[in-house]
């Protein structure tokens, strides 16, 4: 059987997230700018998401851009500032023939006027949409994400519309920017570094995660399926014993 007909014959994970690591470092064994690899890598995202919708994956989250990338030099964030107005064409395009819906996780506070204002655009224009969610965490952070959490449900407590014992998993699931989403299932750092850097702490807790040596724009379909069977074989336990308790 091809790796694809394995793969599609199992367990196909409804939520993955990947960190899209390695466009600098691609661009430049080639001889090319940094933001050649974040073109190219803008690229292949636009690819991979088609490919997770075609399979059935309900949400993918992506790093695009980091709380802490503010401090790249300023034509480089300029540069993946300007990602999402480039993408139009896609979410107006093969986006919209895929029935692809996109969301941007993030603070959306500090961004350039006209870049809020296509999100917003973008997230109205494709809320009605039936596929894969693509969730962008763009200028996203953990650490403000679950703090900003934290700070929305101590105003309610502080209100008296919620108790101390309403504070629960659940509760806290529902102050976070993937409230939408499934659970996470998986997750994916290309370009062979081996952390979570501040991204979807809460949500990893009990996902798989993956670590794969390809820098991002050259993760392609291929790549993709060999994660998703690496991942299919794993025994997930969630904290209990295994059923052959082997
Ligand atoms: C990490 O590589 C990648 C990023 C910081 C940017 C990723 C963004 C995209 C792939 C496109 C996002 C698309 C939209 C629509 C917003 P790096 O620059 O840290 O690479 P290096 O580790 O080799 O230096």
């Amino acid at each position: 059987m091809s790796l694809e007909n394995r793969v599609l014959s199992k367990y196909i994970p409804e939520h993955i997230a990947i960190i899209m690591d390695g466009n600098g470092r691609w661009a430049k064994r080639i001889g090319m700018p940094r933001t050649f690899g974040h073109k190219k890598g803008s690229e292949n995202l636009k690819d991979i998401a088609l490919v997770c919708n075609e399979i059935g994956i309900k949400a993918l989250s992506v790093y695009a851009f980091s709380t802490e990338n503010w401090s790249r030099p300023k034509a480089e964030i300029d540069y993946l500032m300007a990602l999402p107005a480039e993408f139009k064409e896609v979410f107006k395009g093969k986006f919209k023939d895929n029935d692809i819906r996109v969301i941007f996780s993030g603070r959306k506070d500090r961004f350039p006027k006209k870049v809020q204002e296509l999100i917003i655009d973008v997230e109205e224009k494709t809320k009605e949409r039936k596929g894969l969610i693509l969730n962008i965490c763009f200028d996203y952070g953990s650490y403000t994400e679950i703090l900003d959490g934290v700070k929305e449900i101590s105003k309610k407590f502080k209100k008296g519309d919620i108790k101390l014992d309403d504070i629960t998993e659940d509760l806290m699931h529902d102050h976070l920017y993937t409230r939408e989403l499934p659970r996470l299932d998986l997750l994916i750092r290309t370009s062979g570094e081996e952390r979570i850097s501040n991204f979807l702490l809460w949500q990893l807790a009990y996902s798989e995660l993956i670590f794969v040596k390809k820098h991002w724009p050259a993760f392609n379909r291929k790549e993709l399926f060999k994660a998703l069977d690496n991942f299919q074989k794993r025994n997930r336990r969630f904290g209990g014993l295994k059923e052959d308790k082997s």
